[in-house]
């Protein structure tokens, strides 16, 4: 039997020196170069950091602007002078994101989307933009071109809905990042007045006794589908009869609200010639049942003794045709045809 050697192999043979473990040898190699590391790590941080916060976090903030929503739910026009008005305004901020940063205060200039000039510059509050977020507007604001504003004054009278274009370059600032500028370019649309369709005068009577030589009063009824509250002063409106300037419709101290509104009027007319057109033989609308078409034009604005050329402009820039009964009219004060 040979008996079987066996070799001892030597398991445990001490580490020679150089040879310590993996992470003594890194401990090692940070005691020694921990400050080639450190700036390594700082460079790489920067390198990722720098573009997220210069590049990247100025991107998302303006892709946030852009994508943002603008709704103005009330827009009040007081105090109007030619040159200046008081601007109360409610604006509702719509957003789908999920960053709510804070815009800061500033300067939006306000024109007729289209308009080559802005009609006004408002100071925009700071707000922390987030759905459903309200920016109110309580200023003074000059007109800074009268023009555009009687041109914004005039597409309000005309049309269903006007576009407004919002434009500034905001401060904005998202948790600790820094402060970022982004551009704020938003088209608003909102309601108009739509050429006042709908319009009637519901009542009208010959007063017995003229005063200031009014000598006709009544009510007309005035719709308003927009947000917007117009106070227009004193109001006049020119009468005419197939072309034939009849005298005019007054107004006084107006003041447009948004929904119904129901609005005493007062009238010169010339009356010897109403009445003589109805009782002529030729009259042109005997068929009409005493009904007679009156066409309103505008006159003029006029507030605190100033005419106001913007809603002036508005006013002429829509005839109105209302049908009113002359022969009930007549017929009230005891007067048959
Ligand atoms: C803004 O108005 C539009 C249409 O009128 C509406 O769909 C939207 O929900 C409104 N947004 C806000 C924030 O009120
Ligand atoms: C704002 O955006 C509109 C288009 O939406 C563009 O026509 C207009 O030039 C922009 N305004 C400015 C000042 O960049
Ligand atoms: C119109 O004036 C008459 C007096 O002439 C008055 O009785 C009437 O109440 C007035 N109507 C309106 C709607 O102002
Ligand atoms: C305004 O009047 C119209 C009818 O002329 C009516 O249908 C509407 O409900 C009224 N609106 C308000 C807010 O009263
Ligand atoms: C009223 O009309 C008559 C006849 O059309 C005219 O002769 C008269 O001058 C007019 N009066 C006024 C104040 O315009
Ligand atoms: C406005 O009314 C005045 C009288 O009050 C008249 O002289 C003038 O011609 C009218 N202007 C217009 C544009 O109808
Ligand atoms: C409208 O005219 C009347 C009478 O002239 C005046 O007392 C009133 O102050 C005027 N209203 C406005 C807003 O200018
Ligand atoms: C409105 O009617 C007046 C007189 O009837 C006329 O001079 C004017 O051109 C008309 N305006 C519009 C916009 O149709
Ligand atoms: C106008 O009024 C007269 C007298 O009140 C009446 O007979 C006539 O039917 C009325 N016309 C219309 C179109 O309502």
């Amino acid at each position: 039997m040979s008996k079987t050697d066996v070799t001892e192999v030597e398991t445990t043979t001490a580490l020679p020196p150089a040879k310590r473990s993996f992470g003594a040898r890194l401990g090692a190699h940070f005691k020694k170069w921990w400050w080639v590391h450190l700036i390594i790590f700082i460079a790489v941080l920067l390198v990722i950091l720098l573009p997220v916060i210069y590049v990247g976090y100025p991107r998302i903030a303006q892709n946030q602007v852009t994508d943002s929503t603008l709704n103005i739910t009330s827009m009040v026009i007081a105090d109007p002078t030619p040159d200046s008005f008081h601007l109360m305004q409610t604006q509702v901020i719509g957003s789908h994101s999920s960053y709510h940063p804070k815009i800061y205060s500033f300067l939006a200039s306000v024109s007729l989307l289209g308009s080559a000039h802005a009609f006004t510059s408002v100071q925009v509050p700071e707000v922390q933009s987030k759905d459903g977020a309200e920016v109110n507007v309580d200023q003074i604001v000059d007109l800074s071109n009268a023009d555009a504003f009687g041109d914004f004054a005039q597409a309000v009278m005309l049309n269903e809905d006007v576009e407004l274009n919002i434009y500034g370059r905001p401060g904005l600032r998202e948790g600790s990042l820094p402060k970022t500028t982004v551009t704020y370019n938003k088209t608003v649309s909102m309601k108009g007045l739509n050429k006042l369709t709908g319009f009637d005068v519901t009542e009208f009577h010959i007063m017995t006794e003229p005063k200031n030589g009014r000598n006709m009063n009544g009510t007309v009824y005035i719709p308003n589908p927009s947000v917007m509250t117009i106070t227009m002063g004193n109001v006049t409106l020119d009468l005419s009869i197939g072309g034939t300037p009849m005298g005019y419709t007054y107004l006084d101290n107006l003041v447009l609200k948004p929904g119904n509104n129901t609005i005493p009027m007062f009238a010169t007319v010339n009356q010897s010639a109403i009445i003589g057109l109805v009782t002529s033989s030729s009259n042109p609308y005997k068929d009409l049942n005493g009904l007679v078409p009156f066409v309103i034009s505008g006159n003029s604005s006029v507030y605190n003794g100033k005419q106001l050329p913007y809603f002036t402009q508005a006013l002429a820039s829509n005839n109105l045709t209302v049908n009113l009964n002359v022969t009930r009219a007549l017929a009230e004060l005891g007067l048959k045809l």
